[in-house]
């Protein structure tokens, strides 16, 4: 079996020039060749020029990669917003892949974002010249014709399908406290029932084993989110409100990224004025807490309540005091803005995720 899908790769690599990453096999470990990562560094002009071309030559992936997040990693306004209060050579090392950290204005490339050769051109990558980083689709005892069209080298790689091509970015710990998790996307992924699939199993293939979509459509579509969960609402007694929510196919914790997502789960009772006589809430997401009370400067873990991939979740609510009236509840995605000295949270935007309507129990 090995072999038979080795033999057609050592075809293909024989027909580029310049040294070459070793292949391996799906499951080993390190990848061998220099996967996706943040800026290493060095300042290169001439990526941009290439990346033009890519843009140029592939119209298809072009134009679903330029209404991407990764497309507008540095300039999207919620990255700037929070980029305002920290303007770091550390954020700017993923948020602007393409231009050297160390510059404070960086520039052109920092509006590529994470851009085609930041994946395809991995830099430090012994790629040969023009060379170009792309995964197996190639199946025993066959050449895949694209690789014969294509005008450029094509270096395939089991590990660009893996979550090898997104780790370096998606996980990562906190600068100032090596060992705390800053995102996790890949440790939880590693725990979770998807565990054998890459990222782009799911976040890549649009439908699912459909055609490579470079949309990363994630957080801003809410179709998506809402479908991610299934959810069910509860009142077992007048005053005990029950929702269970189940992870249908996440590959990680929900939510997962970026440290300042949560789901609120929030059930009210209201009097016939509107106005609010009881209420409960929960929220799922990392519960943090300034390391010194009021500053900035490096945050503790307290709590982590979010839902775990494959396990279901049931939130108990309390609404005594609201036992004869219809209780409204609901389930709501939010990004927010961390909170810092003389700044309160604040919500960068939601998604309804499920809501509904109790009535009284008949006891
Ligand atoms: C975040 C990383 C990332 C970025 C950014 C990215 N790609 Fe990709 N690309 C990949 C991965 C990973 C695959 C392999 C996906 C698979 O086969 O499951 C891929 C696949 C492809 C393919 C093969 C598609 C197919 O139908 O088999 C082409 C062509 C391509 N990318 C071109 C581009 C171009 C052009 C850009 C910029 C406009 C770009 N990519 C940006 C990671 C990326
Ligand atoms: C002069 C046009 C041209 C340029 C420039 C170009 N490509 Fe290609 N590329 C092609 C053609 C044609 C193919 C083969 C047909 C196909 O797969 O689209 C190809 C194939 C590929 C594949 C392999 C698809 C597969 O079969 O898995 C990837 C990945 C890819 N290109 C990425 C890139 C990236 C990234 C860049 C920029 C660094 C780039 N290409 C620059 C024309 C170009
Ligand atoms: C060079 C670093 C880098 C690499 C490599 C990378 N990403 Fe990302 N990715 C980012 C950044 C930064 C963002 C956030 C952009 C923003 O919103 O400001 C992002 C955003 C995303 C999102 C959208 C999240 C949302 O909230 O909607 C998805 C999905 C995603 N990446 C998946 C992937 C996958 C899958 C891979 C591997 C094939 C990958 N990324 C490789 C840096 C990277
Ligand atoms: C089994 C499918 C699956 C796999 C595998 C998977 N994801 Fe996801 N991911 C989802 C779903 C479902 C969501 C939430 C709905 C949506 O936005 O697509 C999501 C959301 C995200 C988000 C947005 C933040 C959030 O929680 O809303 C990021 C970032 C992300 N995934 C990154 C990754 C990375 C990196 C990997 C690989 C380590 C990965 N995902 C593997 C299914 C998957
Ligand atoms: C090691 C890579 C890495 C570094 C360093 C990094 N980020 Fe990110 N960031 C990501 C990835 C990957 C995502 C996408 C995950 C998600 O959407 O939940 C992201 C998402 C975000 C988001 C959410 C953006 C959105 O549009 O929803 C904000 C805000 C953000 N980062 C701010 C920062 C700031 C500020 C810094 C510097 C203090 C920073 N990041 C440093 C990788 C990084």
């Amino acid at each position: 079996m090995q072999r038979l899908t080795l033999t057609p790769l050592t075809l293909l690599l024989a027909s580029c020039s310049g040294p070459l990453p070793r292949a391996t096999s799906r499951d080993e470990q390190p990848p061998a060749a220099v996967m996706p990562g943040p800026h290493r560094g060095r300042d290169e002009p001439a990526r941009l020029l290439r990346n033009a071309a890519c843009v140029d030559c592939h119209e298809e992936a072009a134009a679903q990669w330029s209404a991407s997040l990764h497309r507008a990693a540095f300039t999207d306004a919620d990255f700037a917003a929070a980029y305002a209060h920290e303007p770091t050579r550390f954020c700017r090392g993923c948020h602007a892949p393409e231009a050297a950290p160390e510059r404070d204005s960086p520039g052109a490339a920092a509006e590529l974002g994470v851009a085609c050769v930041t994946c395809h051109v991995p830099q430090g990558a012994a790629l040969p010249a023009d060379g170009v980083l792309a995964a197996m689709t190639i199946t025993a005892g066959e050449r895949s014709p694209a690789s014969e069209a294509a005008p450029h080298p094509l270096v395939r790689d089991p590990a660009f399908t893996t979550t090898a091509a997104c780790a370096a970015c998606h996980d990562f710990d906190h600068p100032h406290a090596p060992g705390v998790p800053m995102q996790s996307t890949v440790r939880e992924h590693q725990r979770s029932p998807a565990a054998g699939d890459g990222c782009g199993g799911c976040h890549m293939h649009d439908p699912p084993r459909g055609p490579v979509h470079h949309g990363f459509a994630a957080s801003r579509d809410h179709e998506r989110l809402r479908a991610a969960l299934e959810i069910h609402a509860l009142r077992p007694e007048a005053a005990r409100i029950l929702i269970s929510l189940r992870p249908r196919a996440i590959g990680h914790a929900f939510p997962t990224g970026d440290m300042f997502r949560q789901v609120l789960v929030e059930a009210t009772a209201t009097d016939e004025q509107g106005q609010p006589l009881a209420g409960d809430q929960r929220i799922l997401g990392k519960i943090y807490q300034d390391r010194i009370a009021g500053s900035s400067r490096g945050r503790i873990l307290l709590e982590d309540t979010r839902l775990l991939p494959g396990a279901e979740a049931v939130v108990e609510l309390d609404l005594s005091g609201a036992e004869a009236l219809p209780v409204h509840w609901r389930v709501v995605y939010q990004r927010i803005d961390q909170e810092g000295p003389g700044r309160p949270a604040r919500p960068f935007g939601e998604a309804l995720l499920a809501a509904g309507v109790l009535p009284p129990t008949q006891e």
